[in-house]
Order: C-alpha cells, then sequence, then structure tokens
C-alpha cells in the first residue's frame, strides 16, 4: 500500500556534504521525495521531535548531536514506505547495519547514523505533522 514516512538526514552527513548520496539510495529503494527543507534545530525543537526517548540515557547526547549542524527533513512516499525506508537505512548500530544499507555505507557510530526514519505507520503521521505543513507535501 502507497504510505509515507519521515526521513531526516543527521548533521553527520551535512557535515560531510554526502545528502545526495543517501537521497540516491532512498530513491533506488523506490522512495519518492515529496518534501524536504534543510533546517537547523534549536535545542527545543529537537527534545520536541525526540519526546519519546527524553528518560533514555543517550537522550541530552542525542538532542546535542541533532543540533550540532543543519539537518534535512523529507517526506518520503512509496509502496510500504515505512518498513522500505528501514530496510535501506540498515540497522540503528551501523555495525549490525547489512551490508548496502545506508547506514552500513556511511554511518560513523550510533549516534551519528546518519539517517532517521519513521518506526511505524502511525509514528510517521505523527512525526510529518510535526516537520511540514500539509502544503508542504507535493506528491
Ligand atoms: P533515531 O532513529 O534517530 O532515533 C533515536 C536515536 O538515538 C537513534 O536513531 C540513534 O541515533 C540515537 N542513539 C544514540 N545512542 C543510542 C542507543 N544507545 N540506542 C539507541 N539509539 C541511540
Amino acid at each position: 500500500m502507497a504510505e509515507r514516512t519521515l526521513s531526516i538526514i543527521k548533521p553527520d552527513a551535512t557535515r560531510r556534504n554526502i545528502t545526495g548520496k543517501i537521497i540516491a539510495k532512498l530513491e533506488e529503494a523506490g522512495l519518492r521525495v515529496i518534501a524536504q527543507k534543510r533546517v537547523k534545530w534549536s535545542t527545543a525543537d529537537a527534545e520536541a521531535f525526540y519526546a519519546v526517548h527524553k528518560e533514555r540515557p543517550f537522550f541530552a547526547d542525542l538532542v546535542s548531536f541533532m543540533t550540532s549542524g543543519p539537518i534535512v527533513m523529507q517526506v518520503l512516499e512509496g509502496e510500504d514506505a515505512v518498513a522500505c525506508n528501514r530496510e535501506v537505512m540498515g540497522a540503528t548500530n551501523p555495525a549490525d547495519a547489512a551490508a548496502g544499507t545506508i547506514r552500513a555505507e556511511f554511518a560513523e557510530s550510533i549516534e551519528a547514523n546518519s539517517v532517521h526514519g519513521s518506526d511505524s505507520v502511525e509514528n510517521a503521521a505523527i512525526e510529518i505533522a510535526q516537520c511540514f505543513k500539509p502544503e508542504e507535501l507535493v506528491g
């Protein structure tokens, strides 16, 4: 079924100027970028987006990392987009990521892991609404 998911290209990837390489992988996997913007999050932005992780020991470091440079937020559309994007991203920890995935090829560490992707259709809708206005999605 055609779905939408939220993708974020993280500061480690914008810093190394590899956003195009990452987008190519997403497109090759059958995903279509229907909204995209490059922004720099404030601490409040990052804390709000990752609120679900606020009790985790890595939360403060995660917020600090995600505000350390620009990010590229995207809405991706395609067949089973949530699962498709998670497959092409690879495991959270690049040490566990399958060969050929974005994180296996580009991630530096579990924190600087180049991309975020929604983990469910339900969370995708929430995250898309946090990052984009409806009229910014052009399918
Ligand atoms: P992401 O998909 O953006 O969701 C939360 C992020 O926290 C995750 O990717 C990782 O980059 C980051 N993170 C940092 N440390 C850990 C950890 N120990 N376990 C899981 N995620 C972590």
